[in-house]
């Protein structure tokens, strides 16, 4: 590849397979994408950030240090107005370190018990860095309200709490593709996909 042109080989700094290949998909045949399996990255990426942007950054300079190929890496959280945006940064481990949905959920909804402002919104960022070392951010938001109590089963992390703004149904109440137009994730990859097919011309 040229230096800023398009990649050929794409490191994404997760784990779970269904990410890597739902990416994959949307990112084309002419990119090889490489997840932390096909690299033989078996230890956990240190997520020491306080905030989305520094723990993307963290996880895709860590893996750039170490393969120097171009690289990306996501991170998301649940900021609520009321909360001065918690648990942003902390989400998954919001009520401990189990990572436990329903207990991170019963957390939030006992700390915006009794409070009128119930806004929030979901933030995706990317850090990309590119074979030249240099970094670039995407990100992608959902706004809404937090219901009042746990709506719906499908989905995963806060979805049964979370109402899209203009729609009367949770994230959990919703079909994967019907999520998927609307979703924090979906649009910062959307716009991260966007500036690689940029990259190509
Ligand atoms: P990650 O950065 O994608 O691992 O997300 C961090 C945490 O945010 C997850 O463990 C979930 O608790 C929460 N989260 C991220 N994306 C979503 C979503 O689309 N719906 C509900 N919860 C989410």
């Amino acid at each position: 590849m040229t230096e800023s042109g398009s990649p050929k080989t794409l490191v994404f700094a997760t784990g779970n397979t269904n990410k890597k290949e739902e990416i994959a998909a949307l990112i084309g045949s002419d990119v090889e994408l490489k997840d932390l399996r096909d690299l033989g990255v078996t230890e956990d990426i240190p997520e020491t950030g306080a905030t989305l942007h520094e723990n993307a950054c963290i996880k895709a300079q860590y893996l750039w240090d170490r393969f120097g190929l171009p690289v990306f890496a996501d991170d998301t959280g649940l900021e609520t107005t009321a909360l001065d945006n918690r648990p942003g940064v902390y989400s998954a481990r919001y009520a401990g370190p189990a990572k436990d949905p329903v207990a991170n959920m019963r957390k939030l909804l006992q700390e915006l018990k009794g409070l009128a402002d119930r806004s929030a919104q979901f933030r995706t960022v990317i850090a990309y860095i590119n074979s030249t070392g240099k970094l670039q951010y995407f990100e992608g938001i959902a706004k809404g309200q937090i219901l009042q109590e746990p709506t719906g089963a499908k989905g995963f992390g806060y979805d049964p709490i979370f109402l899209p703004e203009g729609h009367e149904r949770s994230f959990a109440q919703m079909s994967l593709k019907e999520k998927n137009g609307i979703s924090h994730r979906a649009k910062a990859f959307r716009s991260f996909i966007a500036f690689l097919e940029d990259q190509k011309s």
